[in-house]
């Protein structure tokens, strides 16, 4: 099966699309709502402390495990733990892709929605307004079928990229779209620090305002941590099982890990200053894309441009993420099950689009299934995927690496590619412990506060 398996045609095009993979929505939403609203400087030091400690050490043990085996999840634990249960923590990965896209393609599908409107003028009328630009929103969302029209056409084109295969299509549009978002991304983080009090701006996102760092921030940066770097659910075994034995797996992992924070900061720099510079509220959370943002660009000379432009890199965050999430089902099916890359695409991006339909509907649009666990549908998968499925993927793959596959086997792949490099594998073992340990910690503290009532931290 390994010898005609499909393969990266480069480096650049492999660290492209992984890093396509890690910068999304939770890059240039998520974060930047969070930071706002949780002690600034603060909450981005915690943040990228849990990056490089737990973040980086599983993207590489999730690159190794994918290399080694040249498999998506479920095969790669059955090839390295025949016949154990260890099988299990890929059937788990390839069930968290199915529950995120749900939520996802429905964000991706307001996205769609606000580069239309924002490019047709339609914000012009939102200048300085959240109230209405928020009732704007809201009642978008909670409508029942125009926000599904839009998840179904974004869904379209997730399915269109990932039926055309690894380099054909995952890797050409990453290589296309990544640099794009880059360069956007600059752009409006040069025009908000130009604009006159765009550089305070800097100092809200930057300067670490630690009374408003409370411990349930901390928990929210480490589980924020494994949602940005796309771990714990073998997206990055996935893709990992994509590159050959020449490539550096320890040197593109810290690509990844660089990119998706460069551009995470970026994201904050280009949103506050402007927040900044036209008085808006920084502190908005989740309202600070859809709501304020409009209504800022709305002020500003030539805003349907600005605003456009945001939109579409946005857009184009969510659809390689998406992507990356459609190919862990989509390699399930083509390993496992030996159907075509057709099939497997379109049979299983339909199931998903139409779950993820009913996240739509729950936020409103008429179908009442709304209450899980005393929250929307939508909200639950988001809850779900971010709180528990991803965090105990990532620390079930540590612990695997740790105590079945053995340090040493694990570092005799990772060396491949390296020259003669060595890694002490003490050190190797004791990162990796404490970042299972980190994790386990944090799960422990939310089962607690679910059981409870309280958390032990936060
Ligand atoms: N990393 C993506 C983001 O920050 O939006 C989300 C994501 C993609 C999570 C792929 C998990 C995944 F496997």
């Amino acid at each position: 099966m390994s010898q005609n398996r499909e393969q990266w045609g480069s480096k650049l095009g492999f660290i492209l699309a992984a890093s396509g993979s890690a910068v999304g929505i939770g890059n240039i939403w998520k974060y930047p709502s969070m930071a706002g609203q949780n002690g600034g400087g603060a909450f981005t030091l915690v943040y990228l402390a849990c990056i490089f400690v737990v973040g980086l050490s599983i993207v590489i043990a999730e690159f190794v495990i994918g290399r080694k085996t040249q498999l998506s999840p479920v095969g790669a634990f059955e090839k390295l733990a025949p016949g154990t249960n260890w099988k299990w923590v890929g059937y788990l990965g390839v069930s968290s892709a199915f529950v995120i896209l749900s939520f996802y393609g429905v964000v991706g599908g307001w996205i769609l929605k606000y580069i239309i409107d924002s490019f047709s003028g339609g914000f012009d009328a939102l200048a300085g307004n959240p109230e209405v630009a928020g009732t704007m929103f809201n009642g978008f969302i909670t409508s029942a079928w125009n926000p599904v029209i839009y998840q179904v056409l974004f869904m379209m084109l997730c399915i269109g990229v990932i039926i055309n295969g690894v380099k054909g299509g995952i890797e050409k549009w990453s290589r296309i779209m990544m640099p794009m978002i880059i360069v956007l991304l600059g752009v409006l983080a040069i025009r908000g620090m130009t604009l006159p009090g765009g550089i305070e701006g800097l100092s809200f996102l930057f300067n670490p305002r630690f009374e408003d760092l409370t411990a349930s921030a901390i928990v929210l940066a480490l589980g924020h941590s494994f949602f940005t770097v796309s771990l714990g659910m073998g997206t990055m075994i996935t893709y990992g099982s994509y590159i050959d034995k020449k490539q550096n797996l320890l040197n593109s992992a810290l690509w990844v890990i660089f990119l998706d924070t460069a551009i995470a900061m970026l994201a904050g720099v280009a949103i506050f200053t402007t927040v900044f510079a036209l008085g808006a509220n920084p502190a908005e959370g989740p309202g600070l894309i859809f709501i304020v943002l409009p209504t800022v660009f709305a002020q500003m000379a030539g805003g349907a441009i600005w605003s456009t432009m945001f939109f579409i890199l946005l857009f184009m965050a969510a659809l390689t993420s998406a992507i990356s999430i459609l190919e862990v089902v989509t390699a399930y099916f083509i390993d496992q099950k030996g159907w075509s890359r057709k099939k497997a695409t379109i049979q299983f991006g339909a199931v998903i689009t139409v779950v993820g339909a009913f996240c739509s509907f729950s936020l409103g649009g008429g179908i009442n299934i709304t209450e899980f666990l005393g929250m929307p549908f939508m909200d639950f998968m988001d809850y779900l995927s971010s709180k528990y499925m991803l965090p105990i993927g990532g620390m079930l793959t540590a612990i695997f690496v740790l105590k079945k596959w053995g340090i040493s086997n694990y570092l005799a792949e990772l060396k491949n590619g390296m020259g003669e490099k060595n890694f002490p594998p003490q050190l190797v073992k004791a990162i990796l412990t404490i970042a299972a340990a980190i994790v386990a910690f944090i799960l422990f503290n939310e089962v607690y506060a679910e059981i409870f009532g309280k958390a032990l931290i936060g």
